[in-house]
């Protein structure tokens, strides 16, 4: 069964019930970009939410992309892009429907901060898979940020197990790093990897 998500999201962004949410790019995106290791290509983020590192890479010279489920999400991220005056391509696309994805191109970078994450069903973890080898040239860089699976019963994502993401992109990914970032709410995991095959 595939399961229609669009409105959760969609409710959570008219809230404002979205603690993940922040003006801020990611930290370690940041260090990649400013370091010269990751150049500007073009790039994908995968569940962008408002946009904030869409709008970061586009402000660096990248060709920026961000795709997600919720248009409340990207109606926000295109408010903002506009208002920094960077140009930033947003698509409303489920990223577990590779079918739909044709229309994107290939990608030299692809990110992920808390949409693998938040998938609560493995066969859509899997489709989510085939999604990222659609969309990811071979040698193009992944970065994805997931909490690690909650041992007791509290809210949020459910997260990934300790070596998920390594088992899971294993065949197709070397490892370039792998950083463990302790956070208030749940320890967090941040990779770096490389699409090999
Ligand atoms: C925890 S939020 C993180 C948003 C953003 N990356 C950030 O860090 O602010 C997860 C995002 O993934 C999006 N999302 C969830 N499932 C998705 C799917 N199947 N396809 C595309 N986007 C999805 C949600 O709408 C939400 O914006």
């Amino acid at each position: 069964m595939f399961r229609r998500v669009s409105a959760f999201w969609d409710l959570a962004y008219l809230t404002g019930f979205t603690p993940w949410d922040s003006d801020e790019p990611s930290k370690e995106l940041v260090e990649l970009v400013e370091s010269g290791a990751i150049k500007p290509c073009r790039a994908l983020d995968i569940g962008c939410g408002t946009g904030s590192n869409v709008i970061f890479l586009a402000a660096r010279g990248f060709e920026a992309h961000g795709l997600d489920i919720s248009k409340i999400a990207l109606l926000k991220a295109m408010r903002r892009a506009e208002a920094r005056g960077v140009k930033c391509y947003f698509h409303n696309l489920d990223f577990r429907e590779v079918k739909k994805l044709g229309g994107l191109g290939v990608f030299d970078l692809a990110i992920d901060v808390g949409c693998y994450h938040s998938l609560s069903h493995s066969d859509d973890r899997i489709r989510y898979l085939h999604s990222l080898n659609e969309v990811l040239r071979r040698g193009g860089d992944y970065l994805i940020w997931c909490f690690v699976r909650r041992r007791t019963s509290s809210w949020g994502p459910p997260g990934v197990e300790e070596y998920e993401v390594e088992r899971n992109f294993g065949n197709k990914y070397a490892l370039i790093e792998r950083r463990e970032v302790k956070t208030s709410f749940r320890d967090l995991l941040f990779y770096h990897m490389r699409r090999t095959g």
